[in-house]
């Protein structure tokens, strides 16, 4: 039978089903509770059960010890309901309530999914979990000092894998990624990083767009409003020269077909060769072209700097966008 779980201060209020922890619970309805380790090591996820019983699984004594214990205090990413609870925890409610880490990570899996666009899969050691905003990205900390910035693409509540979408434009990274590297190297990263996230108190329709590979993180945005069943209109622009460049379109169509998202692919140099009977030219005159008054929406863009101040100088100057609901993330390629 389901326990009903509230939330001390916030007042919210959610079930878990048999099995799930109260972490488990609390991210499926959509709360976010912090966590680190989700394996009862680092005590990320600490809280207190004001009333009920817990079962506390596989703390370990390290992260919760006796005293603790016997004050009620609990390990969520372990505890178990085994009654109905009040809990006092606090809720992550921005950026700035998630720790920043730096990590190792080994790479699991290289992929080429598009002729210039490397998806790679990266895994973390066993007692470590990434908590991050969807729409955030990490810096890879490279061994000359430099750094390069990438967005995740993954959800985050399918944090088993950390996913990145990197173009090959030559820089000294990406030419060793497209290269050299192969699975199970090793990089470290600091993260998660950026304000770019969707803002989950609105209800107004979201206008997304994504130039090149500036997809990945609009990709874990979409994907996070589909897994918590936000009910807030979502509309995908995505932007890219070729065809080919639409890397992951099955996935666009799917959420298109399935979950009722509006998605607007965009050629800005499409050959005749290719065929293309969509759209053209360029991703936010596609948008100004629907959409003349923004007024009543928010945008998230993330993409080449050119696009981005396109984007925001337009939407703001002739279609009403009001200047707080444009969040932007621009990428800048490592060139070298
Ligand atoms: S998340 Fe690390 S102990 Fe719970």
């Amino acid at each position: 039978m389901p326990s009903q779980i509230t939330l001390r201060p916030s007042g919210h209020v959610f079930h878990a089903q048999d099995g799930e922890t109260v972490l488990e619970a609390a991210l499926r309805e959509g709360y976010r509770l912090p966590y680190g380790c989700r394996n009862g090591t680092c005590g990320s996820c600490k809280g207190k059960v004001a009333a009920g019983v817990v079962d506390h699984g596989k703390s370990q004594d390290t992260a919760l010890n006796a005293s603790e214990r016997a004050a009620g205090m609990a390990l969520f990413c372990q505890a178990q309901p085994r009654s109905d609870l009040i809990i006092e925890c606090r809720e992550i409610g921005a950026v700035k309530d998630i720790p920043v880490k730096t990590l190792p990570c080994r790479v699991q899996s290289l992929e080429l999914v598009a002729p210039d666009v490397m998806r790679i899969r990266l895994r973390l050691p066993a007692s470590e979990r990434l908590q991050f905003l969807a729409g955030q990205y990490i810096d890879i900390l490279l061994r000359n000092g430099t750094r390069r910035s990438l967005s995740l693409a993954n959800p985050p509540h399918d944090d088993g894998l950390l996913e990145l979408h990197l173009r090959n434009y030559g820089g000294p990274f990406s030419t060793h990624v497209f290269t050299q590297m192969k699975e199970k190297d090793i990089l470290r990263f600091e993260g998660p990083l950026g304000t770019f996230y969707l803002r989950e108190d609105s209800i107004k329709p979201a206008v997304l767009i994504a130039g090149g590979t500036g997809f990945a993180p609009i990709k874990s945005i979409i994907e996070h409003a589909i897994h918590h069943k936000i009910k807030r209109p979502l509309l995908l622009y995505r932007g890219a020269r070729h065809t080919a460049d639409l890397y992951l379109n099955e996935l666009t169509e799917a959420w298109q077909r399935d979950h009722g998202i509006t998605y607007v692919p965009v050629l800005s140099d499409a050959t005749a060769e290719e065929a293309w009977s969509g759209r053209s030219g360029l991703v936010h005159e596609a948008v100004i072209a629907d959409l003349p008054d923004l007024s009543g929406h928010e945008v998230y863009a993330c993409g080449a700097p050119a696009m981005i101040d396109a984007a925001r100088r337009d939407f703001i100057g002739h279609c009403s966008l009001p200047e707080a609901a444009f969040y932007a993330d621009a990428f800048t390629p490592a060139i070298p």
